[in-house]
Formats: structure tokens, sequence, C-alpha cells
């Protein structure tokens, strides 16, 4: 089943995740017409900002759901392109012309508490690292980016007037600095533990989880750490703004320790975009409990 579509610069020309025999993921091409005779018997949902379409993983597990991503990693700069455009694309190309649901997750960079330390130089316009982030100039700091890649997700909303939005980000600064995203509300705060139980967790992995929580940390392996993080059950507090339902189910799994200070994600520290792709992954759980109260 086709089922997270990566659009990219050259849309009507797509990508799609499949994976071969031995369980390797590979993309292959998928033409705007075959996203047309999905979407006649699909709803869509837009995930922007997701490589990997991961919170809107359990939108794309129903075969009444197709997702789109639009990410840089897939050639879709959200900073380039234009939201009515790719509105006017859609209904040409694919006759699409109502969505169903958007999912926005947003850079938060500049905006995590985790990083407060570096938010006055970011603001003063010394948090530019990359030749990407240089080349768009009229930015005078990495925070005016990261707000207007935020504000980018409101007016992909306004343009595509979806049933449902969610703009997701973690404790920080967000609400501040876009206040828009709080025209429905506060966030509803979330981690990942709270939604475990809806990842599809067995005996045996709750009796492990069990054993690796009796060491409060202490030597954790890092095939244990990996455990933890495949049930989600671990704490990563984020909030969801937006208009959707926010009666989540909770089926809670006690958080375990992947370290001495908690998280297990720390295990798989580095800077490759790999490792920074899993990190900041939404857990399986979370997503089927967004799906189950918003489908
Ligand atoms: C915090 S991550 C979100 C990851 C998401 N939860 C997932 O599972 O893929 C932010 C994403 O924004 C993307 N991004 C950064 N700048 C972008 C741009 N100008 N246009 C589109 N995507 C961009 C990054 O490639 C990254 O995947």
């Amino acid at each position: 089943m086709i089922n997270t579509i990566h659009i990219d610069n050259t849309f009507p020309i797509c990508w799609v995740d499949k994976y071969d025999a031995n369980g390797n993921l590979y993309f292959e091409l998928l033409w705007a017409d075959e996203i047309r005779e999905l979407a006649k018997t699909r709803r869509v949902v837009l995930n922007l900002y997701s490589e990997t379409g991961s919170m809107a993983a359990a939108f794309s597990e129903s075969d009444e759901y197709v997702v789109l991503t639009l990410d840089l990693e897939h050639g879709y700069d959200m900073l380039r392109e234009n939201p009515l455009g790719f509105k006017e694309d859609l209904e040409e190309w694919c006759g699409i012309t109502q969505i169903d649901g958007i999912i926005g997750n947003a850079p938060c960079t500049d905006f995590a508490g985790s990083g407060a330390r570096w938010w006055a130089d970011k603001d003063a316009g010394k948090g530019f690292t990359d030749e990407y982030e240089k080349d768009h100039c009229y930015a005078k700091s990495t925070t005016d980016l990261h707000v207007t890649m935020a504000e980018l997700v409101l007016l992909y909303v306004d343009f595509l007037e979806p049933r449902f939005w969610i703009v997701e980000n973690p404790v920080g600064r967000i609400n501040s600095l876009v206040p828009a995203v709080e025209q429905y509300g506060k966030p509803l705060w979330v981690n990942p533990n709270e939604y475990a139980g809806w990842a599809n967790v067995d005996t045996e992995e709750l009796n492990e989880l069990d054993r690796i929580r009796a060491k409060d940390g202490v030597d954790v392996t890092t095939e244990e750490a990996r455990l933890i993080v495949i049930c989600n059950a671990y704490t990563k507090k984020t909030g969801l703004w937006g208009c959707f339902n926010r009666d989540l189910v909770k089926k809670e799994i006690e958080p375990v320790k992947g370290n001495t200070f908690g998280s297990p994600l720390m295990r798989f520290g580095g800077k490759s975009q790999k490792t920074k792709a899993s990190r900041s992954k939404t857990p399986l759980g979370l997503s089927r409990a967004i799906f189950e109260a918003n489908k």
C-alpha cells in the first residue's frame, strides 16, 4: 500500500518509501496521477517539516488516508515554495481540493527551552551555521528564520483550510514568538510514555521493560535503550497547538530510564542528519492516539 508520499520541488514527481526484501529503505518515483487516483477514495493529510512523516504515521497506516510530506530532505523547501502555488498544483495535478488535516513539525532549534542559553546569541544573528541558512540572507537571525518557518505552517492552514491542524513543538518559546499558534488556546502537553500502549507493546517487552526499569538508568545497554525507544517508554515533553480534538486516550507505560540522566534518546547522539532525524521522530503510540481522536 502506498501510504506516505514525499513531495519535492519538481512536483508532480514525488517519492514513496519502499523496502526491499532485506528491509532496506529505498525511494521510488511516483507521478501526481497516482496521487490523483488515491485521493479519489482517501482523505489527504499534509505533514509539513517531516522527513519521515512520523507524526502522521497512523494516518498512513489507514487505507482511508494518504499522507503527503513536505520537507527539505525530500527537496521541498518551505521557505522557497508558496502555499497558494501548492494549493493550485494539488488541484491541477491531483484533483485535490480538500485537505483533511495538516500536521506541522516546524524546526524547534531556536525555540526549545533546552537551548535557552543560546537564545540571546541566536536572536543577535550569531546562530547561522551552514550554507543553506546563510543563503537565506534576508533573515537577520536564525530565530527569524525559524519564526518564518513556523508561521508558514499557519499560512498553509489559512490557504488550505483543513478540518484539523496541529503544530508540534517542545517546551520553549514558540508561543511567545509565534503567538498565532495559540489562536485555539494553550497546547496539549504530551509525553511518549503516556501513549506507549498504542504502540503494540507485547507482554514479553513489558517484562523486559520492568527488568530494565529496575536498573534505574545504571548500566543500561544500547540494545536495552533501543527497546525503551521502540516501546515509547520514555518522557520527552512536547506541546500540540492548534485546532484538533484534544481528547487523546492515554495508554500509559511507566517510563524507563535509558541512562542516569533519564532519556534513552541521549544514547543516540550524533550530528548526522540520520541520527538527528531518528531523535526527532514522533513515537508511533502518540501518532496513533492523535489519529484515533481525529480521524
Ligand atoms: C524537528 S524536525 C521534524 C522531524 C519530524 N518529526 C519527522 O519525524 O520527520 C524538522 C524538519 O524540518 C525540516 N526542514 C528544515 N528546514 C526546512 C525547510 N526550509 N523546508 C522544509 N523542511 C525543512 C528538516 O529537514 C526536518 O526534517
